[in-house]
Formats: C-alpha cells, structure tokens, sequence
C-alpha cells in the first residue's frame, strides 16, 4: 500500500478524534464536530473511560490552549504569536482537525501573495465564455470556511503585505466578503472563524495594522517553561517521527535528549543551567523545533551510514549546523561555551570530545 508522507492531523488522529465523540456529551458550538471540552483533551490528551488513550499534542500551560479555544468561539479570530518553532502551526492545526476535522482549509502568507489567495479568483476559461458568474467563481480557502461553517488557518500573517492582509478586514468583523463583479456577497455560515500564526522575529515581516489587531485575540507561544516539558516535547515528536519511517532505528536514550535540550536552553538563556555562569546568548533561534529536526536527522543518518551506537557524534554536526546557518559569529559563541561550560563537566565527557575535535577540523 503507498503511503502518506505527512498525513493530515485528522488523519492520523483519526481513531482518537473518533473516540472523543463517542464520550462528547457536552454542548457543542454550531457545526463544530467536538465540544470544547473535548477539543481541550484531544489537545492536552487524557484517557477515556473505555482505556483509549488521546496523546497531548501541545505541552505546556492549559490556559493558553483554553484561551485559543474560547477566542474562536467568540466574534474574533485567534492569532498565535511567538518566536519559530513554538508550535504555532501544530496547535494550529491540530485545534482545525478538532474543530472542524478538517485542517486543509490553509492559506499560505507569503510577500507575493495577491488578495485573490484570500477571498476568491476566477476559472478564465470560464469567465471568457459566460463572463463573471457564479460558475466562474473559484472559492479559496477563506471563502470554502466561510460556506462550510469552519476554520480557515492563515500560516505566516505577517509574511503578507499589509494592504493585502487588510482583505482581512472585512472577512473578520462583517464576515462576508463581497463579491463586486457579480454585486453578491457570501455570508458566512456558523462555525466559520480564522487561526493565524505569526513570527514575531523573522526579517521581512509587515505590522499588522491596528484595525487588523483589534479584530484576534493574540495568544504569545512560549518557549517551554521547563527543561523536563521540553524534553518531553522533543523525545515523544523524535520517536513519533522515526516511527513514520517505518524501520527499526536504534533506542533513543532519553539522557541524550536532555542533554541537547540542555544545551539549547543555555545557550538561549545565556546562563548556565544553575544560573552560576554567564554565556553568551545566541541568536539562532534554537526552539524546540530545531531540537525536534537535529535529532530526527542524525537518527536517519545514524541509520543507515554508521554501526557505533548512536551519540553525540551523530548530533553535533546538526548542532553545528543550526548554529552557524544564520551568522558565521555564533561559532565563536557555540566553541566559547564547548571551552567554558561543557568541558568541566564529566557527563558532558563524550560530547566535549566530538565538538572540541569538530571545532579543530573546520
Ligand atoms: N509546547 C509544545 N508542545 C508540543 N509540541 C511542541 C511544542 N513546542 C514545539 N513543539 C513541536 O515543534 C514542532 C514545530 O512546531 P511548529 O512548526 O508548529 O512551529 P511554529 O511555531 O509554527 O514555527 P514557525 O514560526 O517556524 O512556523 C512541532 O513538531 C511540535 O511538535
Ligand atoms: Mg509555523
């Protein structure tokens, strides 16, 4: 059978989304599949009283996964915000899959973007040979939410030029979007609501005006709060992704997790871990995304070209990577604390040794 690469969250929680109805017997709002309580357990995960387990999808403070879900039961849409690699897609996404079961209504943000990618364009053929008419009318992905009564996830808002995300303006306070050509309009049917993420620490990204802004409830998306949260985070999405490739790869030890996660929020916080040391803080945006990404990666390459066990030789060149991509400076931060911190300590006895010999050889 050939199989998905990426299936979509309702998808692949197909069986879980399943079981939540069966045990649902609280309201649910118009036209959403589960009732907020049950979209909250899908989310933070729990057992149902038949044994099925629901995995939690986002770890971290229930109240922000609270605070998502009553905004889009409200007359405003949700915006997340926060630095790469918050989860900002993955809750978003996940909350569409709860809500709707239906997370491909997506509209990409980009700079290039035309206010035709978020209301609607035209089949031409069709236009030419009956001219403007509803036959002709090609429904993006606002415009199918807002007739299906579901959500709508705009990805990277502030990627998209301001005048054009002002088509937005219309679409969330009157929730209508008016068709000029053909002097109609569509109104949007209940259930119908925007999640939109957006980068606040990117290059290249347009404010959103304030007539916009008055018009989401803004969540921040922290970074994990705990080194335990955040480990957790990594290792369960590390293994959940070496299962999607179906082939037997070496145990991931849950010491190595921690330490890279350790290394990252170091090197993020600019103190060492019992606050005792300064280091230099660096810039390179190491979320645990990044984290997520390094370990799936040297796990697959671990896989196939190597037969020592898996360690940090197999992690450091992704570490390195990360790193230096953005700014060759972070280097020298990246090796002042090899020199300073990891090299006094003796758990740290082997990655010292392979980033110490890394540093030597580029
Ligand atoms: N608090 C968290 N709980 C669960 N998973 C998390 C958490 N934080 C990060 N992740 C993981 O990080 C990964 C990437 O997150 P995602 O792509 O949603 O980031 P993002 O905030 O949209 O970043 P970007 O700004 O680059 O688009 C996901 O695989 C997700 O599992
Ligand atoms: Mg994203």
């Amino acid at each position: 059978m050939k199989k998905i690469i990426r299936p979509h969250a309702e998808q692949a929680f197909a069986h879980e989304l399943e079981a939540l109805s069966r045990f649902d017997k609280k309201d649910k709002p118009a036209n959403w599949k589960l009732s907020p309580w049950a979209v909250l357990n899908y989310i933070l995960g729990t057992s149902l009283e038949d044994g099925t387990v629901i995995t939690p999808k986002y770890i971290g403070d229930k109240k922000i996964v609270e605070i998502a879900i009553a905004s889009l039961l409200s007359d405003r849409a949700l915006l997340l915000i926060g630095i790469p690699g918050t989860a900002k897609s993955w809750l978003s996404e996940h909350l569409a899959a709860a809500i709707s079961n239906d997370s491909t209504l997506l509209v990409q943000g980009t700079s290039g973007i035309g206010e035709d990618s978020l209301r609607y364009g035209w089949n031409y053929a069709q236009l030419i040979a009956h001219g403007p008419s509803k036959q002709a009318l090609v429904a993006g992905p606002v415009m199918k939410a807002m007739l299906e009564g579901k959500l709508v996830r705009i990805e990277e808002l502030t990627r998209i030029p301001t005048e054009i995300q002002d088509a937005m303006i219309t679409i969330l306070s009157e929730k209508i979007i008016p068709i000029g050509e053909l002097n109609e309009e569509i109104q949007a049917i209940q259930g119908f609501n925007v999640i939109a993420t957006a980068n606040d620490r990117d290059k290249g990204i347009y404010p959103l005006s304030s007539a916009l802004q008055r018009r989401f409830n803004t969540v921040n998306m922290p970074l994990p709060e705990s080194i335990e949260d955040e480990v957790r985070i990594v290792h369960d999405r590390v293994i959940q992704l070496g299962q999607q490739m179906h082939v037997s790869m070496d145990l991931l030890k849950d010491s190595l997790t921690k330490k890279l996660v350790l290394i990252f929020r170091e090197l993020r916080e600019g103190y060492s871990i019992d606050k005792k040391q300064k280091i230099k803080a660096s810039q390179a945006g190491l979320s645990p995304a990044e984290a997520i990404s390094i370990l799936h990666h040297a796990r697959i390459h671990h896989h196939y070209f190597s037969d020592k066990s898996f360690g940090p030789a197999d992690i450091v060149p992704g570490l390195f990577q990360s790193i230096v991509r953005q700014d060759a400076d972070e280097k020298t931060i990246l090796q002042e604390y090899t020199e300073t911190v990891i090299k006094k300590r003796s758990e740290f006895k082997d990655w010292y040794e392979v980033l110490h010999t890394y540093f030597k050889e580029k």
